[in-house]
This record gives C-alpha cells, structure tokens and sequence, in this order.
C-alpha cells in the first residue's frame, strides 16, 4: 500500500530544499516526470486487483494534484524572489554624478592657422598642399638655390639622401602648383617644416604658410595692400605695417614684414628689444629665374610671394614667450585656448 503521508513529507522537504527554479525543474521531474515517481505508481495500477484499483487510483490521483499544487505555489514563490532580487540589483541611483567626458579643444597653433586661411579666403586665394619629405630640387634648386649658394646655410637642413629632405619652408609648393597649374594664380600653401634648431624661439618642426600670386600685372603695391589687409586683420585695425628690404633668392626685390611692437605700441620694450618693431614674414616678387625654372615666361607674368611663421604670430597675439610650449602638451597651457 502507497503511505501518502510519508510520501508528501519526503516530497516537501526536498520541495523546500529547492532554492532556483532551475532545482525546482529538477524536483518536478523526479516526481512528475515520465519516469517520475508517481508516474511509476500509476504503472502499478494494471497489475492490480479490481478491489484495490479504485482506491489506489484515487490515492495516487489526489497525490498528483497534491504535488502539482504545491510545485506551483512554490515556482511563483520563487519567481517574484528572482524578480526582487533583480529588481533590487537593477535599480538606477539617479542621484549619482555623471560620468565625467572631458571635452577636447583646438590646439593653438591650428586655430591661428584657420584664422589666417580665413582671411586669405576671403580674399579670394585657394589652398595648396604639398609633401614634408621633399626633393632638394624643389626645396631649394627650383627657388633658384643652386647646389653651392650660401642661401642653403640659412636653413639648417635635416637630410634624408643627398636629393630627399624634409622641407625647410613651404616655398616649395609655390614651384609644385605653378608646374601643375597655368596663370593666374592666387593661393596660400599651410603646413609643417623643419629645420635642425631648437631654443626658446626655435622648434625643429614648426607651422608656416607661404602665399603666391601671379598674373600679368602683379605689382609691389599689390604684395603691400594683401599683407597690409591681412596684418591688420589678424592683429588688429591700428597695427603699423613696415617693409624693410631684405633678401630671399627666389624673390627680387625681397623685403622682410615688420609690424608695430603690439606690446610697447613702438616705445620700445624687451619683446621688441627696444626697437618698437615686430618681424613677422618675408615677401617680395617672384624672382624672373623662379618663373623661367616652371616654365611661366617672365616677360608676360609678374607675382609676389611671401612667408610667415605660424607660431611666431601665434606667440605675438598671445603674448607667449617660450614656443616649445606649443609641443609640450601641457594641457595646463593649452585649456587657456
Ligand atoms: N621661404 C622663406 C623662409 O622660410 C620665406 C619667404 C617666402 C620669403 C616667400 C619670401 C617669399 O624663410
């Protein structure tokens, strides 16, 4: 004979042991599965006598239903605990702080740059590019440095090969555009250079951005008006503009760009070393010989050309006075952008 009672006591305490649904599941197949315990009772019943059958089936019916009973009960009971527990694991403080994101900015250097090709665009002039690592003949042969010529020494040259540099200034764009493209010509060329040279006012790789412009009637007055309009542009309306000549060999006549000392405004102080006045660039009109190395014919065409730094400005509109600051990263320095 089936003892129910020891039968729902043992059940129970392995009902009660069962702590996830997954040992639950484990319980009910024990139990209710196909080779399950009670299954295996109602497999008793055929080999039974009539008498016996009505009551044994009965008994192991209500067991059943007694067992299913209780294994739902206890699947809720353990189902809204999962969902406590989840609901208590996954809960949002939205008191917390935030994440912090810091937020990058324009170096320097790059936001003076794009200042000055605004204004230059908006005087009509294009943009140029040309390589870092360049050939001698650009650097330096085309712009009418010959192998020999004293210029070179100006320029301390970092070499690669005998013919292959790193570009000691951005003339070289001038020639690669002009072999490229027919008068007339407008066109401001950014970008790196680098000379072996380092102090306080000397990076090995620093910022310039040349500029040419060639037609049949470029004249010295059109070099003073664009750089007049850019100067007082980028500094400011009342700067004074001086030309001072100078020599470049790729330019004839050549002159070098000073502007009023915006610090002292020409009294005379240490930046300005007393002088009143600022050199920013050098300029001057395209050398005949330039023209005849691309092929332009210097009887028709005449152009200017000039050249400046772009830390230098950028140092002068800030007042800065060390330029290796520009490459140390020190966010310290570069968040007062
Ligand atoms: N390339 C010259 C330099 O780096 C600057 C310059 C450019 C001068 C164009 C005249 C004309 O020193």
């Amino acid at each position: 004979m089936l003892d129910t009672d020891s039968f729902k006591k043992v059940f129970l305490s392995e009902l009660d042991k069962a702590a996830s649904t997954s040992e639950l599941q484990q319980v009910r197949i024990k139990y209710l599965g196909k080779k399950g315990l009670l299954t295996a009772q109602l497999k008793n019943l055929s080999t039974m006598p009539a008498e016996e059958k009505r009551s044994f089936g009965k008994a192991v019916n209500e067991l059943k239903g007694f067992v299913e009973n209780e294994i739902a009960l206890k699947e809720s009971a353990l189902g809204n605990a999962d969902l406590k527990k989840r609901l208590s694991s996954e809960t949002i403080d939205v008191t917390l702080p935030g994440k912090y994101t810091p937020v990058g900015r324009e170096h320097p250097i790059n936001k003076v740059l794009r200042e000055i090709e605004d204004i230059f665009i908006s005087m009509g002039f294009g943009v140029e590019e040309g390589p870092q690592v360049e050939l001698d003949y650009y650097n330096f042969e085309a712009l009418n440095m010959p192998k020999d010529h004293p210029a070179r020494d100006m320029q301390d040259t970092f070499y690669i090969t005998d013919d292959v540099i790193l570009r000691t200034h951005t003339s070289p764009v001038q020639i690669r555009t002009m072999e490229k493209k027919k008068p007339p010509l407008r066109f401001i060329a950014p970008g790196k250079v680098y000379r072996c040279d380092a102090d306080i006012s000397h990076t090995p790789m620093f910022h310039q951005v040349e500029g040419l412009m060639v037609d049949t009637d470029i004249s010295f007055s059109d070099l003073k008006g664009v750089l007049e309009t850019f100067i007082h542009r980028i500094f400011n309306p009342e700067t004074s503009v001086r030309f001072r000549p100078s020599f470049f060999p790729f330019t004839e006549p050549s002159a070098e760009v000073d502007i009023g000392c915006i610090f002292c405004k020409g009294s005379g102080c240490q930046v300005c070393k007393g002088t009143g006045w600022l050199e920013i660039l050098g300029a001057g009109m395209v050398n005949p010989r330039v023209f005849e190395m691309v092929g332009y014919n210097p009887a028709i065409y005449t152009g200017f050309a000039f050249g400046m730094g772009v830390e230098r400005i950028t140092m002068l509109k800030y007042g800065i006075d060390d330029i290796r600051l520009f490459f140390e990263n020190d966010l310290r320095f570069l968040r007062q952008f």
